[in-house]
């Protein structure tokens, strides 16, 4: 069961009063549940890239009725059709959810075996095989280091280069064995868990044009409407603060959050995958009229 992390944050940093509601990134929809619950007067447009969480959210927010509206797809792509300064509150919770990383299947973890899909939206773009199979090994080296930090990047996209020519579906089995091989962990950290995520970033083009969506998320504000980001990762977490200080200095934005805002030990007690998560918030001065 997937928990919602920052829940409480989330729910405190909503102006008041909150009417139009966007979340960016509905998982199973626990944010916006809370939302909903908590602001009876709103409504909610929300979106994800993943088929399997659109379903599960819908019937948990079926009990809301017409107040909640959901779609399929990246966020990045659906914000055209929503009129500027109309919502009261924006809020991205990026990244991977549990759902998708529990599920045997779907091939985001090392703990299960399963082909190396983990497309979020899998009705298009290369599977994490796919890119195993064709990408160059400079390519495979610079997604190693850029999206995963991976010190031993360079061996093991030589190693992915040897293995491919006996070798054209990958499974995550055979991808964090021949990880295994050349990088090293530390206690607590398997040493491929690097390499996973720097694989599925890659996949989901998680960062690509991230910084144009928030952006983008922020024009649609209304005066006095707040975007609230939760960023997993230190990659996503630097985007986040780049555009977050970029519309502080241009003046027509108040950050809420000049260090961002970590869960309490109770929260990542309960739930430690909640421990990298970092919430930044930003404010539409009331006066600005863009
Ligand atoms: C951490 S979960 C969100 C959990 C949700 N806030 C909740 O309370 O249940 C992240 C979700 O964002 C989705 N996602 C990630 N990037 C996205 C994007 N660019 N556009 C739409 N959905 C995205 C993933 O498919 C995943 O379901």
């Amino acid at each position: 069961m997937h928990v919602s992390v920052l829940l409480r944050e989330i729910l405190s940093f909503a102006p008041k009063p909150t009417r139009r509601i966007l979340d960016a990134t509905v998982g199973m929809g626990g944010h916006s549940h809370a939302l909903l619950k908590e602001h009876e007067e709103a409504s909610l447009i929300a979106f994800d890239r993943d088929e399997r969480a659109i379903e599960l959210a819908s019937a948990r927010l079926a009990v809301f009725g017409s107040r909640a509206e959901l779609h399929q797809g990246d966020f990045r792509d659906g914000l055209a059709s929503i009129p500027r300064q109309s919502l009261c509150y924006a809020v991205a919770d990026l990244g991977v959810s549990s759902l998708q990383l529990d599920d045997k299947d779907r091939g985001f973890s090392f703990r299960f075996d399963a082909p190396l899909d983990m497309r979020m939206d899998p009705r298009g773009g290369r599977s994490a095989s796919d890119i195993l199979n064709t990408a160059s090994e400079r390519e495979l080296e610079r997604i190693l280091t850029e999206f995963g930090e991976e010190p031993k990047a360079r061996a093991i996209a030589r190693s992915i280069v040897m293995e491919r020519r006996t070798r054209s579906n990958w499974t995550t089995s055979a991808f964090a064995s021949l990880v295994r091989r050349d990088a090293h962990g530390r206690p607590g950290l398997d040493p491929s868990t690097r390499a996973f995520q720097a694989l599925r970033i890659a996949t989901n083009r998680e960062l690509e044009g991230l910084d144009k969506g928030l952006d983008r998320l922020a024009e649609l504000l209304r005066p006095g409407g707040r975007l609230a980001v939760i960023a997993f990762h230190s990659l996503e977490d630097r985007i986040v603060k780049n555009v977050f200080r970029n519309l502080k200095m241009s003046g027509a934005f108040e950050l809420l959050t000049p260090k961002p805002v970590a869960p309490q030990d109770e929260e990542t007690r309960a739930n430690p995958r909640a421990r990298s998560a970092k919430l930044r918030v930003v404010e539409k001065r009331p006066e600005t009229v863009s």
